[in-house]
């Protein structure tokens, strides 16, 4: 069953690191277009964090770890903070969904940097998970 939950951890993160990637390009290349699948993207990430939260709390003990444990504490830290990043362009979208009005520039530029840090966090996170030490 364990080892079960750590395969879903595992597929989760791989889809979840698809998004920024996906989203950076469509920023870059459409920007104008696709806004509903983009709105749907974000909304997906942060199911996506909700589901590793969950998933990584049930690996602490079973896998002899505590919450105590510094890199998961960092863990949660940094869903915590790459959710907060994430809020921000979903609700763009919700409401210039509702008013159909192009996005703006500044809109596009904060976009890129809230995907691109949450890109090196989740990456951190990773890191922290594999050397089971926290990046800084
Ligand atoms: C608060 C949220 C999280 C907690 C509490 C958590 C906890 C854990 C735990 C306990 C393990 C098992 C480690 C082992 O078997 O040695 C694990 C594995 C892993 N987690 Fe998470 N995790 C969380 C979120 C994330 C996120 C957001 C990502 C990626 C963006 C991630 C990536 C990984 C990876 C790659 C592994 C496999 C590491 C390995 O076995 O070498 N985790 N996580």
């Amino acid at each position: 069953m364990i080892a079960l939950i750590k395969a879903f951890h595992l597929v989760l993160v791989m889809i979840l690191l698809t998004i920024p990637i996906v989203l950076l390009f469509l920023n870059l290349k459409k920007p104008q277009d696709y806004l509903d699948l983009r709105h749907k993207m974000l909304r997906l990430a942060l199911w996506l964090l909700g589901l590793l939260g969950l998933s990584g709390s049930l690996l602490v003990h079973p896998r002899h770890f505590t919450f105590h444990t510094p890199w998961i504490l960092a863990a949660y830290f940094l869903v915590f903070i790459g959710a907060i990043l994430i809020q921000y362009p979903y609700r763009q979208y919700k409401i210039l969904g509702t008013r159909n009005l192009p996005l703006s520039s500044s809109f596009l530029w904060l976009e890129r940097g809230t995907l691109i840090l949450s890109f090196v966090l989740f990456i951190g996170i990773i890191h922290d998970a594999v050397t089971k030490q926290t990046f800084i």
